[in-house]
């Protein structure tokens, strides 16, 4: 195998060196290029550039493969907790017991709020969008612990706010949630797991306990498992260029929840349920959506399909059509959109536009569904995705820091006006 990729230009050669990983993927490193050529690539959107080395997610777009530091997701969505994935993704191995009992026991010791969270939290109108509160309320932090701001604190100081975040945001969502319904906020109660005492923050009542139905925490803790990192994505590569100019941790994560607002991105999971809706008032015609999401003229798109990475299945949309299956058995629910939704990928699934693009569900497809029927409001769909992909944020922007990598700063090609006076304002047509 070349240990270089040649570039000839005007006559020169330039030997870039080949890069390759553990699990053979092989680029070449540019690093140099401009100082030696004077040239630099263009790739709009990424989509062919490595922006670092990282030993955190590798994933397999061709073969449908996800693994967290080695370990599979079906595996992990099947035998571990999302606390205990946090862990992995952050520390890098799979803690033992003493080591997840410390760590369990210190996010619960920081899953409080200070009061006057209530009062940032009250100036928001109630049809404020969860996304832009949470990612209001991250930054807020800031406030509250000004000695995160300082880029060289020592690693056991980046460890706590590490903590803070993981113990806080859950419950920053919750109060938000009730706050917005002008109900009381519920207090985290540390003798529950961190999902259960998660979802009874969300919907306690004063007048009524919420019992955490233990499949429904189940299926929130495989949600959250399932969207807890994945490589260099837009909002983990915001993170991570965020951080990279030693922003704080709070804004670096309060920077990807708005990336990951997008309805190309997380905010994808409220825009199916809302187009399979859409389906189901319009007579469930799916072909006529699937026709839409064809027509180039038609700015439509079949949301939760296709992908920038996976060209086969997307492994999270495999195990969260089975996960649905089961919840809506359990809970006796019968969610029109899930029916709508097999409809409409069995139907995209033979259908040569889709094939040919290899556009196949994503993790957004289903992941809708469950959330629906375990009663978390659309419009915070994307809120739960950022509290699952909360800890590949941290791990990926840790690993950026650790590695002390310089402050991201693409290039461009200039195509806009040559040099040209100033006109005065009597001379301008
Ligand atoms: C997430 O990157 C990650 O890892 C993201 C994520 C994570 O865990 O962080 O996996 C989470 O963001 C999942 C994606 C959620 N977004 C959606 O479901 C929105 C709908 N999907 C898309 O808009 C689209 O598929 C993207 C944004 C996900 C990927 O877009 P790409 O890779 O830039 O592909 P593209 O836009 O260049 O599309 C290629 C072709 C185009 O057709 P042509 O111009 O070649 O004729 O496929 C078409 C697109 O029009 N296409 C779709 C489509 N997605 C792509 N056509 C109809 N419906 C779609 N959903």
């Amino acid at each position: 195998m070349s240990e270089y990729a040649e570039l000839k230009v005007d006559g020169n050669v330039y030997k870039l060196p080949i890069i390759e990983g553990t699990e053979q993927e092989r680029g070449f490193d540019i690093s140099k290029l401009r100082e030696e050529s004077g040239l630099i690539t263009v790739d709009t959107g990424y989509k062919n550039t490595g922006s670092t080395q990282s030993s955190i997610t590798f994933l397999d777009g061709e073969k449908g493969i996800l693994r967290y530091r080695g370990y599979p997701i079906e595996q992990l969505a099947d035998k571990s907790t999302f606390l205990e994935v946090a862990f992995l993704l952050i520390y890098g191995e799979l803690p033992n017991s003493q080591e997840l009992y410390a760590f369990k026991a210190r996010v619960k010791k920081h899953q409080l709020v200070h009061e006057d969270m209530k009062q940032i939290m009250l100036g928001f109108p109630s049809k404020a969008h969860p996304m832009g509160v949470l990612s209001s309320l991250a930054t807020a932090l800031t406030a509250f612990y000004p000695e995160s701001l300082d880029p060289n604190r020592s690693a056991d100081k980046v460890d706590l706010t590490i903590t803070r975040l993981l113990a806080k945001i859950p419950t920053l969502v919750a109060w938000s949630y009730t706050n917005a319904r002008g109900i009381r906020a519920n207090y985290p109660d540390n003798s529950l797991e961190y999902v259960s005492n998660f979802l009874k923050m969300m919907f306690n009542l004063p007048t009524e306990d919420y019992d955490v139905d233990p499949i429904v925490a189940d299926a929130m803790d495989k949600i959250f498992i399932l969207h807890a990192d994945h490589e260099q994505n837009c909002s983990t590569s915001t993170v991570r260029i965020v951080g990279s100019s030693h922003a704080n941790l709070y804004a670096s994560v309060a920077a990807g929840i708005n990336a990951l607002w997008g309805p190309l991105h997380g905010g994808a999971n409220q825009k199916v349920i809302e187009m399979l809706q859409n389906i189901i008032t319009n007579g469930g015609d799916t072909k006529k959506f699937i026709d839409k999401a064809k027509d180039p003229n038609d700015p439509f798109r079949l949301m939760g399909f296709g992908h920038r990475v996976y060209k086969n299945f997307d492994p999270r949309a495999e195990i969260l059509k089975k996960q649905a299956d089961k919840i809506l058995e359990r809970l006796g629910v019968n969610e029109p959109e899930f029916e709508v939704a097999k409809q409409l990928e069995e139907a995209a699934l033979k259908d040569e536009y889709f094939i040919e693009r290899k556009l196949y569900p994503n993790v957004d497809f289903y992941s809708g569904i469950i959330m629906k029927a375990i009663g978390i409001p659309i419009e915070m769909f994307p809120v739960m995705f950022s509290i699952g992909r909360l800890p590949g944020w941290i791990a990926q922007w840790k690993e950026m820091r650790t590695h002390n990598e310089p402050i991201g700063r693409p290039r461009q090609i200039y195509v806009g006006h040559t040099q040209r006076p100033y006109e005065s304002i009597s001379n301008r047509s």
